[in-house]
């Protein structure tokens, strides 16, 4: 069951391909959303990670953990800005059959609860995985293991179906070299037990769509292309394979530079792709700078996403960096989610919602700043207009862009100077850099064309600043003045 309406999987306009982000001046903005997150959708103006990923028609995900649902923030946080939950570890194997035969669900059946009552997508995970498994299951012989594994299987599938819309039926079955885990599913049953977890999760829900999972593998190297293999395998053999979730456990500066040629790779065998398990860690402690780049590695991901349109959406492994899985698992790294520890959205809260096409709303207020310039120079071939909205040190601005000649403008570089000090910290829909207070802003791959005769474009970008924030009072398109709007 889909908890959302069929539009929401209508791609409208052609997926963002390019988010520019300058090279220096990267400013964490950490007061950017404020706590609008806190504050919830309470406003049609405010934007959160949800409506902005509605409004792409993409998934945005978080791990769920069901006992946390009682604090505050953390309730107000899903609620608020998420349209599907998976359960961090409530639906694994240790947690619904801790006895072989017994099966124990009331965890998972909280998150599905909860996602049904917020009206979320319920995402399945994990049926069969090396870790998290009762001791009983390494005691079962390679037949018994089979029938363990089947029965496994069917009863999850079979209690949540109706309600989990996609699973992720087999996680982490490979090495990095390509080659298949020795799990005890791999040395005991064979390299079958893969297609036998699928065709048996099929024969228990014909509509819910069943996934691998892996880590790793976000980049096109030996890891990604054993699935790859796998899929194309399954595909050919008619084993039900719906879709590949990369889990994107990624590490600060590591965003691999392939992610989206590897996803459409996937997308071209015929199958979905998502996002599963996004966090993105750091040496700890973090500071403005780690968040910053991490702002824009989390940007780079849901930019990846976007263009693929088989990309159904990013999850993201938790909510706030206190209950995160990174400082136990790598020690001395952290700071991966997107809300800190008091539950502050960090800069990549804005960087995503950025990325995803929206402007998050700020608050307390949002101030817009004057744009009409009374020195505007006579109109030649162009026009720009240009408006921003501000918070105490940061600012969006979105910026269109109007080719008013009688010719089409292919390829184009916006320059102008920030009067104020202005530094834009991330740009979308245009690859922008910055020199100075000198800002050149150029088409992204996929919009150079501006039609003649009134064709616009628009682009965006975020900034920091201190004091004032004037707007820019001239523009040049192409090295030629333009109107000023
Ligand atoms: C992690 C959970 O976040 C932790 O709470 C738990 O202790 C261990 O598992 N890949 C997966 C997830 O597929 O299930 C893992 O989740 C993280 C790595």
């Amino acid at each position: 069951m889909t908890m959302r309406s069929p539009a929401r999987r209508t791609h409208g306009r052609a997926a963002r391909t390019a988010v520019g982000m300058i090279a220096a001046g990267l400013v964490a903005s950490a007061a950017l959303a404020g706590s609008a997150a806190l504050a919830g959708a309470s406003s049609a103006a405010t934007m959160t990670l949800r409506t902005a990923a509605d409004a792409r028609g993409k998934d945005i995900g978080v791990a769920l953990d069901p006992n946390r649902l009682g604090e505050t923030a953390y309730r107000s946080i899903a609620d608020t800005e998420f349209s599907l939950v998976v359960p961090e570890n409530a639906m694994k194997w240790d947690a619904t059959e801790p006895t072989q035969g017994t099966f124990t669900y009331t965890a998972g059946d909280q998150v599905a609860a909860y996602a049904s009552s917020t009206g979320k997508e319920l995402y399945g995970h994990t049926l069969v995985w090396h870790s998290q498994l009762p001791g009983w299951v390494s005691n079962l012989d390679g037949a018994a293991l089979l029938a363990a594994e089947k029965s496994h299987i069917t009863n999850l599938v079979t209690h949540f179906s109706g309600a989990v819309s996609s699973w992720d039926v087999v996680n982490e079955a490979f090495n990095d070299d390509g080659s298949r885990r020795q799990s005890i599913f791999q040395t005991k049953i064979g390299d079958s037990w893969i297609e036998q977890a699928f065709t048996t999760a099929r024969a228990a829900d014909p509509t819910a769509k069943l996934c691998i999972n892996d880590y790793s593998t976000d980049a096109i190297n030996a890891k990604s292309t054993a699935i790859y293999n796998l899929v194309k395998d399954f595909t050919a053999r008619g084993i039900p394979i719906d879709c590949v979730g990369f889990q994107a456990h990624l590490i600060l500066g590591q965003v691999p530079g392939d992610l989206q040629a590897n996803l459409q790779r996937f997308a071209d065998l015929g199958v979905d792709v998502r996002i599963t398990e996004l966090d993105i860690r750091m040496s700890t402690p973090s500071d403005a700078t780690k968040l910053a780049t991490q702002a824009a590695n989390y940007a780079s991901v849901v930019t990846a996403c976007l263009a693929v349109s088989r990309c159904q959406g990013i999850t993201i492994w938790g909510i706030t960096d206190t209950y995160s899985w990174v400082p136990s698992t790598f020690p001395g790294q952290g700071a991966a989610l997107v809300w800190d520890e008091s539950y502050s959205p960090k800069p990549a809260y804005a960087a995503i919602v950025a990325a995803l096409g929206g402007a998050p709303t700020p608050t307390p207020s949002v101030t817009p700043t004057p744009t009409a310039s009374p020195t505007a120079p006579p109109a030649s071939g162009c026009s720009v207009r240009y408006t921003s909205t501000q918070w105490n040190t940061g600012f969006t601005a979105s910026i269109t862009i109007t080719n008013t000649a009688a010719s089409p403008v292919t390829g184009w570089v916006l320059r102008w100077a920030y009067p104020s000090g202005q530094t834009v910290t991330q740009a979308w829909s245009s690859v922008t850099t910055q020199s100075g207070a000198i800002v050149t802003a150029a088409n992204a791959a996929w919009n150079p064309t501006i039609a003649a005769h009134g064709g616009s474009v628009q682009f965006g970008l975020n900034g920091a600043y201190s004091g004032t924030n004037a707007a820019p009072t001239s523009f040049t398109l192409n090295g030629a003045a333009c109107a000023v709007l």
